[in-house]
């Protein structure tokens, strides 16, 4: 009999990234889902991926002296390398520089195009360069990017446009009669905010002499494809031509997975796409919260990004999977701690869990040679446990279809505890004593050990390696995925005579010593750690001597488009430079300007031009500014 087939996707990250905790957060989430359907007899189609054109790609590419193309082949096995370290069951990984991927975006935009869902027009608007995304004038927050607060400029070009407005009635009845369509309810609220304003249309193009780095527009060469509509085909182009989606039986999506900053872009620029396109919309967009640390948002400047592979390192995969969803309601914002994670791990996993494991599998070697035995008396003290088995495997079900995973998990620690109580109050040391009480030992070891089978079961979408060694030390020989959710729909899947192995402990606690020394470790300035060759001494710094210098002569270099060649006074003497700042600089605007000079820099020939020190500058995205002082100081001043 065919299987019923079920869909689930994460947003694809950008390649340029390092992968943290955040990224780790949805795959994992999208993992526990997968695997659970998969129990469940679901063909399950499991899909991540990287986002891999514009403008961020093209300029990290450009600084290593790389092609664009051979710079995502690197940085996209980063993301992939973690998802295997995470024990991540995904289908397949999509990166939007495949031929697959451009195919269809490229056959998608032909016949939007035809279908005059798309047409020219001139824009002004302002840009933000590092978001990629213009912004009308009311957009902007104190004149600056509302999203990343950083400048925006003012831009007019001609650009292609996806007429998103004119479906904007249809979403939001969509909206309104499906309340499963975006969740959590919260989310959905503000989607239907944001559309009580009249919705623009897209731009969804580029022109290729500003950003070549993406899909040229099959109709007109001299553009190349918006990131955002490029990015959000792949949860479709991995299943082939519109017809292969259709008869695919993988679209609609079941749940397309985001953080709730790419909301907006998936509920209304994606669900309008698809009308467009005259495909349904996912059943389901959730977008889930977001992790801060320490109550503030990961970002390099400030150190603090979770790294998962040192987390890993430290905790193990699956003590790191089970916090991630146990810890914050998977709609809500979530603050990271390892304080935090070291409780859970000592008292859900170690205690709770691990110790209902290790003390079942030692009484079963004490007191039937760690042979699973066959039930024997039955006592008062059994259906609670078996009642408690079923309402928790019913309600579990359920609450996998709001994505409420920290409440799974709490209903499945009932089903522990209840076992540990059982346990108690049964008091298998105390049975073993009599004849008649050893009768009544074999059904309550028998019980503890199925009860473990059934969470092993329930809990191996969340931790499927330490599931597997439980299940391992039980004696069970079949792998879950073989067992799935229909041998725990009645009790008594535990084979008798199954052989126990040695009891091995699950998750091993951390100690309050070793506590303290990885928060002492993680808590730590950087520059308290250890030499990594990332970072340089204060004598390393004193070698570089810079000097304020300024400006007496400056004319571009003849055939360099790029270099202007300086006379700097530096106190002492003055200095010929060559400085790469011809594009955003005329020869002009130099001259009287004081510049930092790297003073003892080897000189070095530039087009056949020796150049005798370097000038300081940033380049935010192609353009150079020049460092500077608020105040104007004198010449072969040293800066420190
Ligand atoms: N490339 C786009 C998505 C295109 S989808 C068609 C993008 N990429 S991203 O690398 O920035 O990743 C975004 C996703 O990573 C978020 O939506 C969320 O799923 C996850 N997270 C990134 N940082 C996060 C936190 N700090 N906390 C939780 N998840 C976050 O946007």
């Amino acid at each position: 009999m065919p299987k019923n087939k079920f869909y689930i996707t994460t947003p694809i990250y950008y390649v340029n990234d390092v992968p943290h905790i955040g990224h780790a957060y949805t795959t994992i989430a999208a993992d526990a889902v997968a695997r659970y359907k998969r129990l469940q007899g679901y063909e399950v189609f499991f899909l991540t991926g990287t986002d891999e054109h514009g403008q961020k790609v093209q300029q990290a590419a450009k600084n290593l002296n790389v092609s664009p193309q051979e710079h995502v082949d690197k940085l996209h096995q980063r993301f992939k390398e973690l998802w295997v370290r995470f024990n991540v069951s995904n289908t397949d990984f999509i990166r939007t520089t495949e031929e697959r991927h451009k195919e269809l975006v490229r056959n998608i935009l032909q016949e939007l195009h035809a279908k005059d869902e798309i047409y020219q027009d001139s824009y002004e608007g302002w840009y933000c360069t590092p978001c990629e995304r213009f912004w009308t004038e009311k957009d902007l927050t104190e004149g600056n990017c509302p999203e990343c607060r950083r400048k925006v400029e003012k831009i007019k070009e001609y650009n292609y446009f996806f007429r998103m407005s004119k479906h904007q009635q249809w979403l939001v009845d969509k909206i309104k009669n499906d309340p499963h369509f975006i969740l959590p309810t919260s989310r959905r609220n503000e989607v239907l905010g944001f559309l009580e304003n009249p919705l623009g249309d897209l731009c969804i193009s580029r022109p290729k002499s500003r950003l070549p780095w993406g899909i040229p527009l099959p109709f007109d060469e001299e553009y190349v494809t918006y990131v955002w509509f490029d990015a959000l085909i792949n949860y479709i182009s991995i299943h082939g031509s519109l017809e292969d989606i259709k008869s695919s039986g993988f679209w609609p999506a079941d749940h397309n997975l985001v953080g709730k900053d790419i909301l907006t872009t998936h509920a209304v620029y994606w669900s309008t796409m698809l009308k467009a396109i005259g495909l349904e919309p996912p059943k389901n967009i959730f977008a889930h919260g977001w992790w801060t640390v320490n109550g503030q948002k990961m970002s390099k400047s400030l150190h603090n990004v979770v790294e998962p592979n040192n987390l890993v390192d430290l905790f193990g995969v699956d003590v790191i999977r089970y916090f991630l969803l146990r810890e914050v309601p998977f709609g809500m914002d979530g603050d990271f701690s390892h304080k935090a994670l070291i409780g859970r791990l000592n008292s859900d996993l170690a205690n709770n869990l691990g110790n209902l494991l290790n003390r079942t599998v030692n009484m079963m070697k004490k007191f039937f040679d760690g042979v699973i035995p066959t039930p024997g008396a039955e006592g008062p003290e059994d259906a609670p446990l078996t009642e408690k088995a079923g309402e928790v495997i019913a309600d579990v079900d359920k609450l996998y279809n709001e994505l409420a995973f920290n409440k799974i998990l709490q209903k499945i620690w009932e089903l522990v505890d209840t076992t540990n109580q059982y346990i108690d109050k049964t008091g298998p040391w105390h049975l073993v004593k009599t004849e008649e009480g050893k009768e009544r030992l074999k059904t309550v070891m028998y019980n503890s050990a199925e009860s473990l089978r059934v969470l092993g079961v329930l809990l191996y979408p969340f931790m499927p390696q330490s599931m597997e060694s439980l299940m391992n030390q039980l004696g069970v020989e079949t792998s879950i995925a073989e067992q799935g959710m229909n041998s725990i729909k009645s009790w008594g899947g535990l084979k008798p005579g199954s052989q126990t192995q040695k009891a091995k402990q699950l998750f091993p606690r951390i100690e309050d010593k070793q506590a303290d020394k990885i928060l002492a470790e993680v808590s730590a300035p950087k520059e308290d750690k250890k030499e990594d060759g990332s970072q340089i001494t204060i004598e390393d710094f004193m070698k570089v001597e810079l000097r304020t210098g300024k400006v007496l002569e400056a004319e571009k270099v003849k055939k360099s488009k790029k270099l202007i060649q300086l006379k700097v006074d530096i106190g002492t003497e003055t200095r010929q430079v060559l400085a790469g700042i011809a594009e955003s600089y005329e020869p002009e605007d130099m001259v009287g300007r004081t510049v930092i000079i790297v003073a003892n820099l080897k000189p070095a020939k530039l087009m056949g031009i020796e150049s005798q020190g370097m000038v300081l500058a940033a380049n935010n995205d192609g353009k150079i500014l020049l460092a500077g002082f608020d105040e104007e100081p004198g010449q072969g001043i040293q800066v420190r």
